[in-house]
């Protein structure tokens, strides 16, 4: 069984815009195209539901009830409860919000340990809590591959040791991190784990149950969805830590991270996310399946696909003795968030790109640590080529020629 790319990108209304025509989108991972769905859902709630949710007259009651589906649907979907599920301005605003709670959690001479792979939303907020006396280990990166090495990380922890944060795959390293095997390993020492999966669930939302950790986090905004931020917290962290809402909300645990009131529209159009998977499940499969069996099922499809899209593209890129290909040369262990070290600065060359109707990005991706530890300097920043399930191979053939004329 293979993806059936035209019933794909039929999900998607920027295949068809004239503006687009032509174009082939590689920055991805810094946002991705929008399912019809989440498009429909929020036109449709801006202009039948705008109104306070939850009151009692009809337009009020859809849009609560749709917001209330849209976290039940997802959080069936990742394999959690759905109290367990709340949204937030993005993954940056609720690792923020996270890290003030742990820092009244936390006492002085306790520590958590944090890596050098993550963007920054994920690294900076907790780094910070050595203000309060916390002690932060950084759990560093091998400087020649950009691989986290789970070993490593078992000589770093001891009993003081009470949270790990780390990427499910770096926005520029691009490896799979293994979240089930490092979560186990922290579970073992005492520790909790928080994993930003900003740059993973674009591939296939994962299911967040099995693998373990204590908070997932990713942006729906790279997930074919609105502007969100989503974050999966374990009742039994969330309710160690102390409430960051309202006092009166605390005990809702889908409030009690989520300091700013919900985008009411937004939050809505995120049980568009669900309606896609829903609808590529229907189109590959006829048995009936639990949520969370079809997004296993979805997020398989995708990967084949994408595993098979990236091959060329790595050849290419490894072939060619003029750029340093960070991360894992084989499409299998890696997304295809593809990073390039240049002979120069990364951002004009995106933009020659451009000009052969390519879209991709140059420069750090908040992703500072991460470069600077593979000894690479930010202001030259990588290339960064990035794509998802929706991509075809004639859009890769097209991107190498680019590259072959700019390079
Ligand atoms: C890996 C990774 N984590 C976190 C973020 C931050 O997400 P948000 O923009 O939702 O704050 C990004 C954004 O680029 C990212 O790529």
């Amino acid at each position: 069984m293979t993806l059936d790319l035209d019933f794909v990108r039929a999900q998607f209304p920027a295949f068809e815009e004239p503006s687009l025509d032509g174009w082939a989108f590689f920055e991805n991972a810094g946002g991705s195209y929008m399912c019809r769905p989440v498009y429909d859902r929020l036109t449709r709630f801006y202009r039948e539901r705008k109104v306070q949710p939850y009151a009692p007259y009809p337009a009020s009651e859809a849009g609560g009830a749709e917001m209330d589906e849209a976290r039940a649907r997802l959080a069936a979907m990742m394999g959690i409860d759905t109290q367990d599920l709340s949204f937030g301005p993005s993954t940056t605003a609720n690792t923020y919000a996270l890290a003030q709670a742990v820092r009244a959690w936390l006492k002085p001479g306790e520590a958590i340990i944090v890596t050098n792979q993550d963007h920054e939303a994920n690294t900076g907020p907790w780094r910070r809590l050595a203000e309060a006396g916390i002690e932060v280990r950084e759990w560093q990166i091998d400087p020649a591959t950009g691989h986290l090495d789970p070993e490593r990380l078992e000589e770093m922890l001891d009993e003081s040791v009470r949270l790990v944060c780390f990427p499910h795959c770096s926005n520029v390293v691009g490896e799979i991190n293994p979240v089930s095997e490092i979560t186990a390993i922290a579970h073992a020492a005492g520790a909790f784990t928080c994993v930003d999966g900003v740059s993973y669930a674009p591939h296939g939302i994962p299911n967040v149950g099995d693998l373990g950790a204590d908070i997932y986090l990713f942006s729906a905004y790279k997930t074919y969805g609105p502007h969100q931020g989503i974050m999966a917290i374990r009742p039994a962290l969330a309710r160690e830590l102390p409430n960051q809402a309202h006092y009166f909300n605390g005990e809702t645990l889908y409030k009690r991270f989520t300091p700013a009131g919900p985008d009411h529209a937004q939050v809505a159009a995120c049980a568009g996310m669900a309606d896609y998977i829903d609808a590529l499940y229907a189109h590959h499969h006829d048995a009936p399946a639990d949520p969370a069996t079809r997004a296993a099922a979805v997020h398989d499809l995708m990967r084949a696909q994408e595993v098979t899209t990236l091959a060329p593209l790595l050849d290419y890129l490894g072939n060619r003795n003029d750029l340093r290909l960070l991360g894992p040369a084989t499409a299998a262990s890696r997304a295809p968030t593809v990073a390039v070290d240049l002979n120069r600065a990364a951002e004009p060359v995106a933009r020659q790109l451009a000009a052969h109707k390519v879209m991709a990005g140059g420069g750090d991706f908040y992703a500072v640590r991460a470069l600077q530890a593979q000894g690479i300097d930010p202001a030259k920043g990588v290339l960064r080529l990035s794509f998802t399930h929706y991509t075809t191979p004639a859009e890769v053939t097209q991107l190498i020629t680019a590259l072959d004329q700019v390079l």
